[in-house]
């Protein structure tokens, strides 16, 4: 039985990961954390909070809140910053066999081409993950990936100054996700990543303000996993570069459903919250999976979904 997966077949280092379960940003930290839990080393890769140029504290409290079969979150995409991390988490990194993706945010195309340039040839990371997605930032992050045009200036910007696979994470709120989607594929993407959070807010109706600091957040969990599916499976027929799946995937059937509707890797983020070692528990649910169904490689369940859809729509 094999589960290996490549995500980037057309760069010359590839990105192998030793099975298609990875970790979404945010919700991973820098993975030392888990590390003392259980052992994060099976899992196919990590991808770390997301990266800027300088250390950010983030948005004004609060910033995390339960809604119905989900998640409304504002961090504001803090972090230790790109000198930090360089210099306190990449040598850890260095010596995982588990390959680290490095999530990168910018300000402007420009601070994307320097976080790729600070990353380049440096031990310890094995891929990029360009988040143009993150809806609860004042600039940046979400305006490059609601501009097809925009998205692949960013994609090109990367790409000019990296080695590393380039994975590019795609938002949700926009209405057309493939015309993006081909845009940044054409562009040069090594894979894509669907998708980042949805965009939105409650109301504390005894204050009457709203509940989150910055009024609006990103919304994640079991709730968003509808929309996140139909994206994948929509993108999967438009572009021939690997896709990742991501939202709302709390057991290995969720997986598995990203699988057949055309990705070839999934990453698990909300559900770590509630319990840390929920990507482990997605990745043995999915080894048991293929086991009961006899699939000699996992590689054969990628997009079977739209096979049987067709056969239907034959008809
Ligand atoms: C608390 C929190 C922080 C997040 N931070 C980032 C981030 O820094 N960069 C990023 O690209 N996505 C970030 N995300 C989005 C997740 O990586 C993921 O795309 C999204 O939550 C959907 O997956 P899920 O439903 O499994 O959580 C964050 C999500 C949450 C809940």
């Amino acid at each position: 039985m094999s589960l290996s997966v490549q995500l980037a077949p057309g760069n010359e280092r590839g990105l192998l990961l030793k099975n298609p379960v990875m970790t979404a940003s945010g919700t991973f930290g820098y993975g030392m954390e888990y590390a003392e839990l259980f052992d994060i080393q099976r899992l196919g890769a990590m991808v770390c909070k997301g990266i800027t140029v300088e250390p950010r504290d983030g948005n004004p409290q609060p910033r995390l809140m339960e809604v119905g079969n989900g998640v409304l979150n504002s961090i504001g995409l803090e972090n230790i910053g790109i000198e930090a991390l360089l210099r306190d988490k990449l040598p850890v990194w260095a010596q995982w066999e588990l390959p680290a993706v490095v999530n990168i945010s910018g300000e402007s195309v420009e601070q994307y081409a320097q976080l790729a340039r600070r990353l380049e040839g440096k031990d310890g990371v094995s891929a990029l993950e360009v988040n143009i997605s993150c809806p609860n930032v004042d600039r940046g992050g979400i305006e490059f990936g609601t501009d097809a045009t925009l998205a692949a200036e960013v994609t090109a910007a990367v790409l000019r100054e990296t080695s590393l696979p380039v994975i590019i994470k795609l938002s949700p709120n926009v209405t057309d996700v493939v015309g993006i989607a081909r845009s940044v594929a054409d562009a040069g993407a090594d894979a894509i990543c669907l998708t980042n959070t949805l965009r939105g807010m409650a109301i504390d109706v005894t204050h009457r303000r709203p509940v989150l600091g910055n009024i609006w957040g990103g919304l994640s969990g079991p709730v968003i996993k509808p929309v996140a599916l139909s994206m994948v499976y929509q993108v999967a027929s438009a572009v021939k570069i690997p896709l990742i799946g991501c939202g709302g995937i709390t057991n290995a059937e969720d997986a598995m459903e990203f699988i057949m509707a055309g990705a070839t890797a999934v990453q698990v983020g909300t559900s770590t919250l509630a319990s840390p070692g929920a990507s482990l528990d997605v990745l043995e649910g999915i080894e048991r999976f293929i086991e009961d169904e006899g699939i000699g490689d996992i590689n054969e369940l990628v997009g079977v979904a739209h096979r049987q859809s067709n056969l239907s729509g034959s008809q």
